[in-house]
């Protein structure tokens, strides 16, 4: 599969959301991720439904909505109506995630389950047949520009090998940290998608960066 970058647009200049959006737009990534954060599940808040809306209607290129919130279940068809088109939900943050992915699938979004950095890939083995999207936190996620986490190696290439063992679809997205200093080695190990952030939008030439990124294997 060929590598694929979703460009975070938390790292954005929000005063001048519609150039970044224009830059991803003319750029060679393959999704606009966008960072939901509640202040419960985790320490921070980002943006709310508006917002994902007006990126919508300037964005051609899909929204990965990420959502970090509680109770999620309740603001799946909100994001969907936003426009977004793949929807990943946090394992820690869903009891019923069998039910969640399916109210995803339903909506005819993409599903997509986070695990956070300390959450083994082995809790997946019974969901991970029904999902889209594995999304590995490779730092804890609430901000951006944080060092990425060693150990998400380890856990794609557990992540991979569930997947090839149990036959499942699901790609693997990387989230936090990534810089040309770890993407080539992520892909290598079996990552399909990785969220940029800070390394992105604090270069000088920022679709040159996407295309570094996405090009590097
Ligand atoms: C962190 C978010 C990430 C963040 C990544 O909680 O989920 O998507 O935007 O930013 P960087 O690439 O700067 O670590
Ligand atoms: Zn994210």
């Amino acid at each position: 599969m060929n590598p694929l970058i979703a460009p975070s647009i938390l790292a954005a200049d929000f005063a001048n959301l519609q150039s970044a959006i224009e830059m991803i737009n003319s750029s060679e990534a393959d999704y606009i991720h966008v960072d939901i954060m509640d202040g419960v599940f985790v320490p921070n808040i980002s943006l709310g439904i508006p917002v994902v809306e007006a990126i919508h209607r300037h964005a051609n290129k899909p929204l990965d909505v990420h959502l970090m919130i509680v109770e999620p279940d309740k603001y799946l068809s909100t994001f969907q109506k936003a426009g977004a088109s793949h929807l990943t939900v946090h394992l820690e943050a869903c009891p019923h995630l069998h039910r969640t992915v399916q109210g995803i699938k339903d909506l005819g979004c993409k599903a997509g389950v986070a695990l956070n950095p300390h959450t083994p890939v082995r809790l997946l083995e019974d969901i991970i047949r029904e999902v889209d999207l594995v999304l590995l936190m490779s730092v804890n996620p609430g901000f951006g520009g944080q060092k990425f986490i060693d150990n998400t190696y380890k856990k794609v290439n557990a992540l991979s090998k569930l997947i090839v063992e149990t036959g499942s679809h699901a790609r693997i997205e990387i989230d936090g940290g990534v810089s040309m200093d770890n993407a080539g080695k992520l892909f290598s190990a079996g990552a399909n998608i990785l969220v940029a952030g800070n390394f992105v939008f604090s270069s000088k030439n920022p679709a040159e960066t996407i295309k570094k990124l996405k090009n590097i294997v």
